[in-house]
């Protein structure tokens, strides 16, 4: 049996915590929140350890491995100290908020020989997952670009008071939605080389960016352009859709569905022809011991429990893999401060925010003056 500890009992931890107490490799050795209300709960209707503080926990209990749902900003230290204390972790995404920790912390991982894992479930999802096997088997020949995206309703009006509001806290919906299909870019075409033309842009919050868009560069030609918006209430709950363009034929994926177009040049894969193809994620999931939101969430945590019980380090979303995405969010911060070329000297000089305000307040210079009255036709009138 795996020891594990969850940290960190909100919205995802809590989910974590059902899966791993589901699991029958695994036993469910504490839990730890900063928060008492739900340690009481847990300690009164399962008896697991609680405890309210982490290096208390670390110190105390008997542990193979911590499985780390906290706010964002809490990660790196986390992370750092059961390392220390020789214990795998499995980290919620994005896995730190500073490039220079996870380098230091996946070199540390790797010294020890422990296992890593980080939360990118859409790894796990078997149509995502049916487009690296059909990129590695070059299928679309040559990729030249990709569009990834994320919509959702999660900010739809000015609000705060949570982590999610912080910047400092790693809130914004590039930490929180565009690290997903940033994720994804990376384990299909690698680590880009450089990063332009991106928008971080507050619709309803005060600090944080409510919608993301970039664009990712790779060396030899090939482009992904991310477009992610969490304020769009037209979608019902968080959606990711990846979009593949290359020589041979085109992919489009979202958790559903795999759509796949073969030119009739493609080196064809089996079972699929030229032309169009669709795969459903209910011929390309495989069944999961326990069910919660979604096959990916429960086949995640069994590909970490199992390679720890393997002594595997090398495995899906090992640090090495998140750190790579850090760096590309790092890249995108840097690259959003950065003054875009002019198309016209005098609207370029005014940053758009202020472009856009100015217009909902119809200050004078941009509402259209009525035309001047001609005098000629009067004239003529009167002259007639
Ligand atoms: N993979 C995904 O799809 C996904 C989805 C949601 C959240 N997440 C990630 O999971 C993490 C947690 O997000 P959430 O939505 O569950 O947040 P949440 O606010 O719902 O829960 C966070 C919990 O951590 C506890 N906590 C805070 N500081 C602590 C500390 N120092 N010690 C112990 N407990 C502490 C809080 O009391 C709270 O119960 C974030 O990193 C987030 O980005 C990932």
């Amino acid at each position: 049996m795996i020891r594990i500890a969850v940290v960190g009992l909100g919205k995802m931890g809590l989910s974590h915590l059902a899966i791993v107490k589901a699991h029958p490799d695994v036993e469910l050795a504490a839990v730890c929140d900063a928060s008492g209300y739900v340690l009481g709960v847990l300690k009164k209707y399962t008896g697991v350890a609680t405890y309210s503080d982490y290096e208390r926990m670390l110190r105390e209990a008997d542990l193979d491995a911590v499985l780390i749902a906290t706010p964002s900003r809490t990660h790196a230290s986390m992370v750092r100290a059961a390392l220390d204390r020789g214990l795998h972790v499995f980290c919620e995404k994005p896995f730190t908020l500073q490039t220079s920790d996870a380098e230091e912390l996946t070199a540390l991982a790797g010294n020890k020989g422990l296992v890593t894992q980080v939360g990118y479930h859409n790894r796990f999802v078997g149509t995502f997952a049916e487009v690296k096997k059909l990129l590695d088997a070059g299928a679309i020949g040559d990729v030249t670009h990709v569009l990834g995206e994320a919509y959702g309703p999660v900010v739809l009006k000015a609000k705060g008071g949570t982590w999610r509001s912080r910047k400092d806290e790693g809130g914004g919906a590039l930490y929180d939605y565009a690290a997903h299909p940033l994720n994804l870019v990376n384990w299909y075409l690698g680590e880009p080389a450089g990063v332009g033309g991106t928008v971080l842009n507050s619709i309803f919050s005060h600090e944080i960016d409510d919608e993301v868009h970039g664009t990712l560069l790779y060396e030899g030609g090939a482009s992904a352009r991310i477009s992610v918006n969490w304020s769009d209430e037209s979608y019902r709950k968080m959606t990711t859709r990846i979009t593949i363009w290359g020589t041979e034929g085109r992919i489009v994926a979202d958790r559903q569905e795999c759509q796949v177009y073969l030119r009739d040049t493609a080196m064809i894969p089996e079972g699929y022809e030229p032309g169009w193809n669709v795969r459903y994620t209910t011929e390309l999931t495989e069944p999961v011991g326990f069910y919660l939101r979604g096959e990916e969430y429960s086949a995640q945590i069994d590909h970490f429990v199992t390679r720890v019980k393997d002594g595997r380090v090398d495995g899906i979303n090992g640090f090495e893999s998140a750190a790579q995405t850090d760096r590309v969010i790092a890249a995108m911060i840097a690259d959003a401060g950065k003054a875009a070329t002019a198309v016209a000297p005098d609207a370029a000089a005014e940053p758009p925010r202020a472009r856009q305000r100015r217009r909902r307040l119809r200050l004078p210079w941009l509402v259209s003056q009525p035309a001047p009255q001609s005098a000629g036709p009067l004239e003529n009138r009167k002259a007639a």
